[in-house]
């Protein structure tokens, strides 16, 4: 079955879509300003009582970071040159966290001399780097998460430490000067199952109360990102994330919960980004083959490293209509063979696809123009129109 687009957005959402795709050449991303407007309200509605901090590396088009700074949205910033892109769009430093555990002493510095005064950290080396570099600063602990099995992009095991280290770290951050002010984790990008922040919070009160122990009251929780996006594998409704996760935090920590902090990528600019591609070349590899090969005009490379191991599965809508469909390969332009995007996930296409047909990619505004090489074989990063 090919995909229905309409599924996946209102009529006139889609039909600005395909307007301005007419007008350009593949390959592209489109970004809808007010999708993205839409989905930090909605998430503004679920999580009243929580401050939303984007990560920028979702999507880091100065239009989209404007959009949220005007929406009053505050910032989880990555690098340095993510925070002198906000700085050049006028947002002041004390709506943005320093939210990357790996970071050099000069950075922690550079982000300091800039006026930002929140860091998070799961380690000691770093600790004492922030001391040093930004004295007197709030600090939130990460830890360690399960839940990579059931999220589509998992982000355990680089990053945060067991609740027992950051106990030490805690005391640590005291000592050094600092303010040991919260704590963190990530369940995982896409993550499918709502009970990962089940356990995720219960980790939390143990560490406030082991904090506690220690003459340290924290007063913040960051629920990092893990929100869905509609992809192909359907995911509970966010109204459902929202109320069990809501209800997770008042079984902990009752009805005067700590100040919540939320940091949405994808949730926010997947859905509002549609990626235009064209087909080079459709082939067989013998003639009694019965796999189908289509390759397109952007591959991993250029945008769509989320397949990688197939990970995220995006809807893919053909232009070509009418005709009856067959799963194909589908693989990007490079000499890297490594560069497919699906072998073993089947995508249902036109029986007769061929060169100069339109392949549309479908929630794809999050973690793919920003996620481009620059100048592998040759070809540039994929563009970015915002339609508003
Ligand atoms: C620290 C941090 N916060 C938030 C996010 C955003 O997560 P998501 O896109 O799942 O919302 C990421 C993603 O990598 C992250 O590293």
């Amino acid at each position: 079955m090919s995909i229905d687009p309409l599924e996946y957005y209102r009529p006139e959402e889609w039909g600005k879509f395909i307007a301005f795709a007419a007008k350009h050449e593949t390959p592209f991303l489109m970004v809808n300003l007010d999708i993205v407007r839409k989905n930090f309200e909605e998430l503004r509605e679920l999580f009243p009582f929580a401050k939303i901090y984007y990560a920028v590396k979702a999507n880091p088009a100065v239009e989209v970071l404007e959009l949220l700074r005007d929406l009053g949205s505050c910032f989880d910033v990555a690098s340095v040159y993510e925070l002198d892109k906000l700085l050049s769009i006028g947002v002041s430093p004390d709506r943005m966290s320093y939210g990357n555990t790996i970071k050099k002493s000069r950075d922690i510095a550079y982000f300091y001399e800039k006026g930002v005064r929140m860091y998070v950290n799961d380690n000691i080396d770093d600790l004492r780097n922030i001391a040093r570099e930004a004295p007197g600063s709030k600090v939130f602990f990460r830890i360690l998460t399960e839940g990579a099995e059931t999220a589509d992009w998992p982000l355990s095991r680089k990053f945060g430490c067991h609740p027992d280290m950051v106990y030490e770290l805690i005391g640590e951050a005291k000592r050094l000067g600092l303010e040991p002010y919260g704590a963190s984790f990530h369940v995982g990008s896409q993550q499918r199952d709502i009970g990962a922040w089940d356990s995720a919070i219960a980790k939390m009160r143990y560490l406030f109360d082991g904090a506690e122990e220690q003459g340290v009251k924290l007063k913040m929780i960051n629920m990092g990102g893990g929100f869905p996006a509609n992809y192909i594998s359907k995911t509970s409704p966010r109204e459902l994330y929202a109320s069990e996760i809501t209800r997770y935090l008042s079984e902990d920590f009752g009805d005067e919960h700590p100040e919540i902090i939320l940091e949405p990528g994808r949730s926010l600019v997947a859905e509002a980004g549609v990626m235009v591609t064209e087909v080079v070349m459709v082939s067989q590899k013998s003639f009694h083959s019965l796999d189908k090969w289509v390759y397109i005009d952007a591959g991993k490379f250029n945008g769509l490293i989320e397949t990688w191991d197939e990970a995220l599965r995006y809807p893919i809508y053909c232009d070509r209509i009418g005709e009856d469909s067959e799963d194909f390969i589908i693989a990007g332009p490079t000499c890297d063979s490594q560069d497919i995007m699906y072998e073993y996930f089947r995508n249902p296409l036109p029986m007769n696809i061929r060169a100069g047909d339109r392949l549309f990619w479908l929630t794809t505004g999050a973690y793919t123009s920003s996620y481009c090489s620059v100048d592998f074989n040759g070809f540039p990063p994929l563009k970015t129109y915002i339609i508003k």
